[in-house]
């Protein structure tokens, strides 16, 4: 649609528009890779990135640098962590936002292989970023209003190369422009078609700092130029007048223009901005209108472009989808002369979601990274993107994700267990095993939705609060945790009796049971039998071989030893009341090992609360 404002209206927005050219209020612009705390001045202020964002490494381009805009010069790059991410708190929430990433290789790193990464605005995937030249300059830009103050930018690893960033630059925009249905715009393309000098202009040329890249085809086109002044000002979207002062032609009059694109998603949607300013005054009898379709269909028109002033056309619904768009400006019946075009954008749809972490689940979290001074990619929010959360953390799929397994197993951990983790309430999965945990286990069952805990390989003290352990018991949580790291597991073999053994070893309690039968294959019949504290399995008849001696045998195993036997409970043969049961190899002899815990035996006069045993085992032959 043509604007057709009224001209004292346009006036008031020229004088806004010419104070807001010289300043660049609100602009946020940063130079990645530049020093901390360091800044300069071009045509634009740059800061540091190092104020947004604790990781990455600061490099240099390999380039001849004066070719290119200062801020391109040096480069943050990413070789640690799948995210890495900017969060930038001082957006003003509410107002849209011209936002641009910018990507210059130059072969910083010395290895000329430029990187594929993914980069994510919030919860989304902005764009895969394929930087194919070394010496290319990669700009992509949305359009989007941020939902809160504060937005959050990853570059993801896709291990295809070390993601790096060279600029990132937040503009904003009067509400009213580029306005769609819903969503956010991508910027596919904007050109300065028929520029004559090949220089892409930005701020301050245009007063909003998008980019205009020169284009044209002088195989086909001719460009007009003019050295008067070009009113921008009655097209909101206001292009810069040193674009609007060139246009092109077609050579041949009678030859529409034609401008296509092809996309390999036809369900994109894309919406269109040209701009068009006349730039010849024209003769009496000279008349110049032409009608713009798309895909063949009248899409716009007739276009009377008005001298030295400019108009936009675009569209508020999307383009007809399709694989192949194409644009023609056909000259109409009347018309004397060809069509121009001046300058024009292609836009598309995309939805970006800005969600945030359950508030406290984010609070826990950050305690328990400054606590153990967590580093790998531990920054910005811990869920999102949901694709990519921090290593070691899994979240829900909420539209505010809580944060439900925690795994920082072998992560040199030391000190004790922080009762922080408390706060994670949705947790399902703990797994601190293998680090240098001391002192005694929280009562993690106030984690009421935990399934599986691991805290094995540590160095903790006794007792297990005994809650975890009824929960264990119950079936309720998966448990694997050792105390004073010290476990025994005995082995008594007898013919159908089982005998629980009880033994302490340096202020250890044993106990273990074997019984020497086959009880897996009769499990159906199993029956309980002796110590109502221990669950027993064995056959109802007594038809093993073997099973003649009564003898008594005795055997103490490490838990090492039960690491070995079970092959690093490797194969589950079933699960009891009491938890898993294990499939193990002792000198040849198949046995069924059972994982038990104290509070199955506590009602032992020789058992003491404080004397806890972490693993216990029935060991079966099978
Ligand atoms: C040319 O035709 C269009 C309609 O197709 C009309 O709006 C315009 O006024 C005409 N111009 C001249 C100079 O006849
Ligand atoms: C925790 O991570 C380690 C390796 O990073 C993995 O071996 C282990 O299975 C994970 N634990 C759980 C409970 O998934």
């Amino acid at each position: 649609m043509m604007d057709t404002r009224t001209k004292s209206l346009l006036f008031c927005l020229a004088l806004i528009h010419a104070i807001q050219a010289q300043d660049q209020s609100g602009f946020i612009s940063l130079d990645c890779g530049l020093p901390a705390n360091s800044s300069y001045t071009t045509n634009l202020t740059y800061i540091s990135d190092a104020a947004y964002i604790n990781s990455g490494e600061t490099e240099n381009i390999d380039l001849y640098k004066n070719s290119y805009e200062q801020q391109l010069w040096t480069v943050r790059s990413f070789p640690n962590g799948t995210r890495n991410c900017y969060n930038i708190s001082n957006i003003t929430d509410g107002t849209k936002y011209l936002i641009r990433a910018s990507f210059l290789y130059g072969n910083y790193d010395g290895i000329r292989s430029p990187p594929i990464f993914d980069l994510y605005f919030g919860d989304s995937l902005w764009v895969t970023v394929n930087i194919t030249s070394e010496t290319y300059t990669f700009n992509y830009e949305i359009i989007h209003v941020p939902s809160t103050n504060k937005v959050q930018i990853c570059l993801i690893n896709k291990e295809a190369g070390t993601p790096f960033i060279s600029a990132l630059e937040f503009r904003p925009l009067p509400d009213h422009i580029y306005s769609i249905g819903s969503g956010s715009l991508l910027l596919a393309f904007r050109y300065d078609i028929g520029s004559t000098s090949n220089i892409p202009y930005r701020f301050p040329y245009d007063v909003f700092d998008r980019i205009w890249p020169p284009i044209n085809n002088d195989k086909y086109y001719d460009r007009l130029s003019t050295s008067l002044t070009v009113d921008v000002n009655q097209s909101e979207n206001q292009p810069p007048a040193i674009v609007m002062e060139t246009t092109i032609v077609p050579k041949n009059a009678s030859r529409p223009f034609f401008f296509i694109w092809e996309t390999g998603d036809e369900n994109i949607q894309y919406y269109a901005y040209l701009y068009f300013a006349e730039l010849v005054k024209l003769k009496p009898k000279q008349f110049r209108g032409f009608n713009i379709s798309h895909n063949g269909n009248y899409w716009e028109g007739p276009i009377v472009p008005d001298y030295l002033s400019t108009s936009s056309i675009y569209n508020i619904k999307p383009l007809d989808p399709g694989k192949h768009h194409n644009l023609t400006l056909t000259q109409i019946e009347n018309s004397t002369l060809p069509p121009i075009f001046n300058a024009v954008e292609i836009y598309s749809n995309i939805e970006i979601l800005e969600l945030e972490s359950d508030q406290g689940d984010v609070d826990a979290i950050k305690k328990i990274k400054s606590t153990y001074k967590v580093i790998n990619d531990w920054e910005g929010d811990p869920c999102i993107p949901r694709t990519y959360p921090w290593s070691g953390i899994g979240c829900s799929d909420e539209s505010s994700p809580r944060i439900i397994s925690l795994n920082l197993s072998s992560s040199n951990l030391t000190g004790f267990i922080s009762t922080d983790i408390l706060d994670l309430t949705a947790l399902q999965i703990l797994d601190l095993s293998n680090n240098d945990l001391t002192g005694k286990v929280p009562d993690l069952s106030k984690l009421s939705k935990l399934e599986v805990l691991n805290l094995e390989n540590n160095n903790l003290s006794c007792p297990i609060p005994p809650e975890l352990i009824r929960r264990f018991n119950d079936s309720l949580l998966s448990l694997s945790v050792k105390c004073n790291n010290e476990i025994v597991v005995e082995k008594k073999e007898k013919n159908k009796v089982v005998i629980p053994v009880v033994a302490s070893i340096g202020g250890l309690l044993i106990i273990a049971i074997i019984a020497g039968i086959v009880f897996w294959i009769a499990r159906s019949k199993r029956k309980q039998e002796g110590n109502d504290a221990v669950e027993v399995h064995r056959p109802e008849t007594n038809t093993n071989v073997g099973d003649s001696s009564l003898e008594t045998r005795i055997r103490q195993f490490t838990y090492s030893e039960v690491v070995r036997v079970t092959n690093n409970f490797v194969r589950i043969l079933g699960r009891g009341s009491f938890g898993a049961v294990y499939h193990g190899m002792i000198d040849d002899i198949q046995v069924a090992v059972k994982m038990l815990a104290p509070s199955a035996i506590q009602s032992h006069d020789q058992f003491k609360a404080e004397e806890c045993i972490l693993y216990l085992y029935l060991v079966f032959h099978i």
